[in-house]
């Protein structure tokens, strides 16, 4: 159901009945009903159609597309990205584990990163991963010492930070002299480290990375990346022959609000294309995150207390920066809609604050909304990014249920964390719980 207006930021499959929400044939209150709120369901539909979206747009230049797993790593979504034939990008052991868990071979696999720890790198050695993507110099050094130390060799690719910037929230920004990602274009480290895996034969050079932050919506510096980078690769194939890949990364922007602008898949496609026509020894990858599954999921929260203060109401929901942290950590913004209430004219603006004790935790900023009161079901779209895997357990808030839909049927994902599960690790408490037998 992509297209204008709000059905540009519900997932694929969602349907109305009246002013009641069906996602994947499944009736958002049911799923609300059955799993309890906060609940995050994930479209099957989207999560396929998007990947077949961004396959099709790249096609014409051969792309290898990865998808960046911490986006979202739990293993359901993990699986049907796999089986759309996806390569996977992860940056910790964490995310490695769950990318064989759902099946994708490890030749499908790199490991990105600006820390990777020595048994990361042990454990993608040993696991004969695609490539390791380098950091930094004193990255380069550990992984040479650790080859040496299991006998095997590995493939890395070179992250390079370019001096582009990226228009976005600074801390989305990943490129530039100063950033903490990658060895700067030009610099001396480049050159060390360059020559360090030529001069070594534990290391092979498959190719160059970049990413140059997340939410961009100008392709031009997509076209400007692809260009510098099929030259440096130019340059560096005439002593490393066995370099063939440029990566891109990822970070398209994507719309959270009906309004919001996004760069499409078919847009970067059309601006890296030339610089790739101009050099076909060399091939394309990109590894979009959000891309893939954003817009795949909703978040369902249950009304708490709701009060007017001056000129607005406060709704407060049983969620908030628990289960979604991009408000309060780069001022990320949405927009919400009440079940059973969905076409109703707003009657003013409202703040939708969540449970955690930080006046920050503010889900939803002036949201226009019709009547909203305890006990009502609201759903946030555009939640499929960078909220399931950015969990926390502050306030020992229990993070909640991921569920997937397709064809009128739910499956559970990931189930309700419990009290328990949050004390599980505390050494010093032998006394009975207290709250497994209601919460
Ligand atoms: C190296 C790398 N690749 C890809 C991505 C995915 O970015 P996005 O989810 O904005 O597409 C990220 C995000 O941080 C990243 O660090």
């Amino acid at each position: 159901m992509a297209g204008s207006g709000p059905s540009r930021i519900l997932p694929d499959s969602a349907t109305f009945d009246g002013d009641y929400l069906s996602i994947g044939g499944c009736p958002i209150a049911t799923l609300a009903e059955t799993y309890g709120t906060p609940l995050y369901v994930y479209d099957e539909a989207t999560l396929r159609n998007s990947a077949s979206r961004i396959c099709a747009a790249f096609a014409p230049i051969n792309p290898r597309v990865s998808y960046a797993a911490k986006a979202c790593a739990t293993i359901g979504v993990l699986r049907v990205l796999e089986r759309a034939g996806l390569g996977l990008d992860v940056v910790s052991a964490g995310e490695l584990d769950a990318g064989l868990r759902a099946g994708f071979d490890p030749d499908r696999i790199h490991l990105h990163g600006n820390f990777k720890t020595h048994a990361e790198l042990h454990l993608a050695i040993r696991h004969n991963i695609h490539a390791v993507v380098v950091d930094n110099l004193d990255e380069l050094i550990e992984l040479q010492a650790t080859c040496r130390m299991v006998g095997r060799r590995s493939r890395v690719m070179l992250r390079i930070a370019l001096n582009l910037s990226a228009e976005t929230h600074p801390h989305l920004r990943t490129s530039g002299s100063s950033s903490k990602f990658g060895i700067f274009q030009g610099s001396a480290d480049l050159d060390a480290a360059l020559g360090r895996i030529c001069r070594d034969d534990t290391l092979h050079l498959i190719g160059i990375h970049t990413h140059l932050g997340s939410q961009i919506t100008d392709p031009e510096i997509y076209r400007r990346a692809a260009e510098a980078l099929v030259a440096a690769a130019g340059l560096f194939r005439q002593n490393c022959p066995g370099l063939q890949e440029v990566s891109v990364g990822g970070g398209w922007a994507v719309a959270y609000r009906p309004e919001d602008t996004t760069l499409d898949p078919e847009t970067v496609a059309t601006a890296v294309a030339p610089a790739f026509r101009a050099e076909p020894a060399i091939r394309l990858a990109v590894e979009p995150g959000r891309a893939l599954v954003a817009r795949a999921a909703v978040s369902l929260y249950r009304v708490g207390p709701v009060k007017k203060v001056v000129k607005k109401r406060i709704i407060a929901v049983d969620g908030g920066m628990g289960d979604n942290l991009r408000p309060a950590l780069y001022g990320a913004e949405y927009t919400a809609l009440v079940d059973g209430r969905a076409f109703s004219n707003p009657i003013g603006v409202a703040d939708i604050v969540g449970r955690y004790c930080e006046a920050g935790d503010v889900l939803v900023r002036e949201a226009l909304l019709p009547e909203v009161s305890r006990g009502d079901l609201l759903c946030v779209p555009v939640s499929g990014a960078y909220q399931v895997s950015m969990v926390s357990v502050y306030n020992l808030v229990p993070p909640p249920a991921v569920v997937m839909v397709a064809n009128g049927k739910a499956t559970l994902l990931t189930r309700r964390a419990t009290v328990d599960d949050l004390l599980a690790r505390e050494q010093n408490s032998d006394s009975p719980s207290v709250t497994s037998s209601h919460v």
